[in-house]
């Protein structure tokens, strides 16, 4: 057996979580490499809507196994209130979720240092979510991190203290006034005592070795699919550095962020919009600031799942999709919110970009610095509404010629086209 990946391949918000969940049924156990509450899934069906940050997006299958990786990052609190809003929902999750102990923990100072070293940059702030990401993982490199299962050791308050004193110092060396600064909504003191109300919580679900774990149910035959966050173009070393997220979010994290041997990789499978979104600060050389991009924005709801933020718009990046499809090895595309642009005329795809007076095909080094134009290749829109469209045959020639216009770039086959947010709302190709 081998395990199955599903990632995004732009910059996040492609759809993952709905994949994820239409997907489920055929596996067994579904498993969070990496990232952390920066995370924003959306699940829809039967009227409901569920976002999920840090748990799995194969919890709504009663069968499934989900399992939050050592690569993931676990802020307590946000984890405690997801698995009490599904309770709420008739969803228990805690006899089928899995946490590892090696995954490391956000303390309510890694979100405090978000804070402050985003203010600190001032116009050229990354963007972030401000969940404390960058800090946990910058933690997690320099060895000061503490895990989950660290939280279980007799000596836990001293290292909680010792990080703890050591953040606020940070903190106030930047010049930053927490005093002033809510979590959420509640003042640092307020925000602590609750992480460590919900730390206990955590601390009594089902801790594992999660490499260990994995290996075991994969051995055992059991089919995995590892459920990528954010997107290929955040990723750490791959994206638009530095305005990226601190994880790779390529199918190499699977590795580390599970465990999992890189033979031990089956299907990549590599989630796009039809277009393109971005959330934060960051190079972005088909965003549209005019009409269309509002209509995108519009008929996309296109507003963050984790902030609510707006999101950019902008037509489709093959370029930036082909290097997606090479860094994961992509086996099979998924094309994502189709329906958006359903009353296009003229749809645009960009095929190269202009750089230094030259046309080039592939994304330079310092694509953040210097003016990416792109080339765009016009394409009819097929001006139907693709709602209650379920069957390939039945897909208008506009549509087909943009599939097949992007296979023929990508060189890789596009096997489902998503239609709306509800699960149902497919055609499988
Ligand atoms: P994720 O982070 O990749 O899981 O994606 P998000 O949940 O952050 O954002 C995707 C948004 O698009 C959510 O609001 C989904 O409900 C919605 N969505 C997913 N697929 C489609 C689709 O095919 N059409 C439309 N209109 N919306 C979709
Ligand atoms: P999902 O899994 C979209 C973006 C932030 C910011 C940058 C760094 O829902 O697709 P961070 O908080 O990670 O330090 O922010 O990355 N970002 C996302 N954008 N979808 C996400 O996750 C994201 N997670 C982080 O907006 O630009
Ligand atoms: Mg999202």
């Amino acid at each position: 057996m081998k395990i199955d990946v599903l990632l995004g391949l732009q910059w996040g918000d492609e759809g993952k979580g709905k994949i994820v969940d239409v997907l489920t049924p055929d596996y067994d156990v579904v498993a969070r490499f990496q990232g952390g509450p920066n995370a924003g899934h959306t699940i829809e069906f039967d009227g409901k809507k569920f976002v999920l940050h840090t748990i799995p997006s194969g919890v709504f299958n009663p069968g499934c196994i989900n399992l939050i990786g050592n690569g993931v990052i676990i802020d307590p609190l946000i984890l405690r209130s997801e698995i009490n809003k599904l309770n709420q929902s008739g969803i228990d999750v805690t006899k089928k979720l899995f946490i590892s102990r090696k995954a490391h923990l956000i303390l309510p100072t890694h979100r405090l240092m978000d804070a402050a070293q985003e203010a600190s940059k001032g116009a050229s702030k990354i963007g972030s979510t401000l969940k404390g990401i960058g800090p946990t993982y910058t933690d997690k490199a320099a060895r000061n991190g503490i895990r989950v299962g660290d939280s279980c050791l007799e000596d836990f308050s001293v290292r909680y203290k010792t990080q703890r004193d050591r953040h606020l110092k940070l903190v106030s060396d930047l010049g930053f006034d927490f005093s002033e600064y809510k979590i959420d909504g509640r003042d640092f003191a307020a925000y602590e005592t609750e992480w460590f109300e919900a730390l206990e919580f955590i601390r009594n679900l089902q801790l594992v070795d999660s490499e260990y774990f994995i290996n075991e149910l994969l051995s055992s035959g059991k089919r995995i699919l590892a459920e990528g966050a954010q997107g290929t173009l955040l990723d750490l070393d791959f994206g638009s550095y530095p305005f990226v997220t601190s994880s790779n979010t390529t199918s190499a994290g699977v590795c580390s962020g599970l465990g999992i041997a890189p033979n031990k990789i089956g299907g990549v499978l590599g989630i796009f919009k039809a277009y393109c979104t971005r959330v934060g600060s960051g190079p972005f050389s088909t965003e549209l600031f005019d009409e269309d991009g509002a209509l995108m924005r519009k008929q996309g709801n296109e507003f963050g799942s984790t902030t609510g933020r707006p999101r950019r718009c902008g037509w489709l990046d093959l370029p930036a999709l082909k290097y997606a499809v090479m860094l994961n090895g992509v086996t099979a595309l998924y094309m994502m919110k189709a329906d958006v642009l359903d009353s296009f005329d003229q749809l645009k795809v960009a095929v190269a970009y202009r750089y230094k007076n030259e046309i080039i095909t592939h994304l330079p080094f310092d694509a953040c610095t210097q003016e990416l134009e792109p080339v765009y290749e016009e394409l009819p829109g097929w001006k139907t509404s693709l709602d209650k469209l379920y069957q390939a045959d039945e897909m208008p020639d506009a549509l087909q010629n943009f599939i097949r216009f992007i296979e023929d770039y990508v060189k890789v086959p596009v096997k489902l086209v998503s239609t709306g947010p509800d699960r149902s709302q497919l055609i499988r190709l």
